[in-house]
């Protein structure tokens, strides 16, 4: 199984995650997307079978859509930079194996990466509804101030976790 970006190798066709518009992305919209610069489509693949997705974008939020204590230091006319996971799907033939986790940890990796060359506040996913909410609360996403179904986590807590996951396999 390997990490790649979405390409014309990858058999879109057959990928079914349970939900018609996230397979309707990758089948008919996610090149356009590509092309037109709208967002980034990474695939964990195994040959030409997509197990999953999930996409990166940039986003631009008023600092009032956080808690002030966070954004307090921000000039308050300028937007906060984040990075959007607009869009996070596995297989049906693969669900509940643990590789929702990996997409999400290959997400955070991109983000890490991301901030060090170009900044970025925390990382934003819209959750479809509100059942999807606790897959992500458990890695300390919040909801910001104006949308309950929007998530964020902070670049300093994706750097925390990164920093206690490289000392337990160091151990
Ligand atoms: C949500 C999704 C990406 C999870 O992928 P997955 O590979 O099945 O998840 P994992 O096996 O990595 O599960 C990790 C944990 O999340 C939990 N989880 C998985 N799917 C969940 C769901 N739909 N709701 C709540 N928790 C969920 C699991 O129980 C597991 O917790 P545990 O380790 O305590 O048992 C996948 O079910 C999917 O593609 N769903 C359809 C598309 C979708 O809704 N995407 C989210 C858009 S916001």
């Amino acid at each position: 199984m390997r990490f790649s970006h979405l390409n014309s190798e990858h058999d879109r066709a057959a990928f079914d995650c349970g939900v018609p518009e996230l397979n309707a992305f990758l089948k008919n919209h996610a090149t356009q997307y590509i092309k037109r610069g709208m967002c980034a489509v990474h695939v964990f693949s195994e040959g030409n079978v997509v197990i999953g997705y999930f996409t990166l974008s940039s986003l631009s939020l008023k600092p009032t859509t956080f808690p002030a204590n966070i954004t307090k230091r921000y000039p308050q006319k300028m937007s906060v930079p984040c990075w959007l996971l607009g869009r996070l799907a596995v297989d049906i033939r693969f669900k509940r194996q643990g590789i929702g986790v990996r997409l999400l940890m290959a997400a955070f990796s991109q983000v890490l990466e991301l901030e060090q060359r170009a900044g970025g506040f925390c990382l934003v996913v819209d959750a479809k509804n509100e059942s999807i909410k606790p897959f992500y609360l458990k890695f300390g996403f919040k909801p910001v101030l104006d949308d309950e179904l929007r998530l964020y986590l902070p670049v300093s807590s994706i750097k925390e976790m990164n920093a206690q996951a490289s000392m337990v396999y160091s151990q």
